[in-house]
């Protein structure tokens, strides 16, 4: 018998109690031994609830019992977690968790604990809720030397830019929609403004390139700016707008991003819609990977956590090397990188077509039939930070989008 904590009786914490209960039989066959939950940590009650008899508020209790073998931290923000799970892991306890923002900010230390102590720091929930990439990265794909790994990493904002794009919600209409849902952060700035998707890029890259890549130095814009306007131009594009992580080696230089791109309809991310995450990883010898599948939500996610435990009932005294660098990768500007541009302006397009085909060269002009007294265009390739400067001389603009072009 292998016991377990569960540190949180929230979304996803409720969910792995649900799926050890449902799937018990086959989880204790895949582990090897009966997986049985010990105690359950939170703050609250839960009167007449399943958990009710294992409930714990005093986290000492489970540092202190030696039987539990395995802590799940499924609480989410860095504190309390992350003196939670550092306590755990130097008292011999393996760790599993969903939470990225623990992750992204002290990701490599953890892992360096946990091989210290042979037990394992597991996080395979913490990108892309139910889909297997953090492990692929980790063992498939360790043979190639990785070039590229870009993505949709926020099931809540995909769900809101596809409901504005299907359905013509507005904005809110969808955010709201996506938190009756359960897909959102409980501070759905995190989802919207990009720094979820940050976090998760942040991982993904640093276990792809080896050094902690930190997601403070990560150039993250969010949703929040994007109208149905914007979404009609990309229609008219035979595109969409996606919240695209990224994180790319080329010439020696290590690029990272998160930002609302225009997305062409033959591009295999367009159709990646709703909550589902999409996530590439393009190898030196092996092209193009792509994953795909349920980015969030309470099961999806739940299921991955209980993956890892199962993982981590398979290797109780051995670690599961995993190589992260608590060195910093040392990362490019974004004003270096070179793309297309879609830019928006509030102006009879008459009156400053000359300016603009001056300025940036041969654009080309699109306009929305029923909408007077603005147009849009689309710059050829040009680096970001002569973008920004040229920009400059366009007066009235209320919009720029990168294009996506790859592929
Ligand atoms: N809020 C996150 C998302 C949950 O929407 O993707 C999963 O990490």
């Amino acid at each position: 018998m292998i016991n377990i904590a569960v540190l949180g009786y929230g979304t996803v914490g409720s969910g792995v109690v649900e799926v050890i209960d449902k799937n018990n039989e086959a989880i204790d066959m895949k582990s090897g031994d009966k997986i049985r939950i010990k105690y359950v940590l939170d703050l609250r009650d839960f009167p007449g609830d399943r958990v009710e008899s294992v409930l714990v508020h005093d986290f000492d209790v489970i540092l202190n019992d030696p039987e539990v073998k395995i802590v799940v931290e499924v609480m989410g923000g860095v504190e309390p977690a992350y003196t939670f799970v550092r306590k755990s892991l130097l008292a011999g306890k393996s760790v599993c968790t969903s939470n990225k923002e623990l992750v992204a900010a002290h990701g490599p230390e953890l892992i360096r604990i946990a091989r210290e102590n042979s037990i394992n720091f597991l996080f395979e929930a913490s990108v892309g809720g139910a889909i297997p990439v953090i492990r692929p990265i980790n063992s498939s794909l360790t043979a190639d030397r990785i070039l590229e790994i870009k993505g949709i990493l926020n099931g809540t904002t995909n769900y809101i830019l596809t409901q504005m794009d299907v359905e013509g919600w507005d904005f809110d209409k969808a955010l709201r929609t996506a938190q009756d849902l359960g897909y959102a952060e409980r501070n759905p700035e995190a989802d919207i403004e990009g720094y979820d998707a940050c976090r998760k890029i942040a991982i993904l890259s640093s276990l792809a390139f080896g050094h902690n890549v930190n997601y403070e130095n990560i150039y993250t814009e969010g949703i929040s700016k994007i109208t149905a306007t914007d979404i009609r131009y990309a229609k008219k594009m035979k595109s969409a707008i996606k919240l695209l992580a990224s994180c790319t080696y080329e010439d020696g230089k290590y690029y990272a991003m998160v930002a609302p791109f225009i997305v062409r309809s033959s591009h295999p991310l367009y159709s990646v819609s709703g909550v589902y995450n999409a996530i590439f990883v393009r190898g030196s010898q092996i092209g193009d990977v792509m994953f795909y599948g349920s980015g969030a939500g309470k099961l999806p996610t739940a299921c991955a956590v209980v993956a890892d435990i199962v993982d981590a009932a398979k290797h109780l005294d051995k670690h599961i090397y995993t190589f992260w660098s608590e060195e910093n990768l040392q990362l490019t500007g974004t004003e270096n990188a070179t793309r297309k541009f879609f830019v928006r302006v509030k102006k009879d397009r008459a009156s400053c077509e000359k300016l603009i085909k001056d300025t940036f060269g041969d654009v080309k002009f699109i306009e929305l039939d029923d909408v007077s007294g603005e147009f849009g265009f689309v710059t050829t390739p040009v680096t970001e930070g002569s973008f920004n400067e040229k920009l400059k001389n366009i007066p009235d603009v209320c919009q720029s989008i990168r294009l996506e072009s790859r592929i």
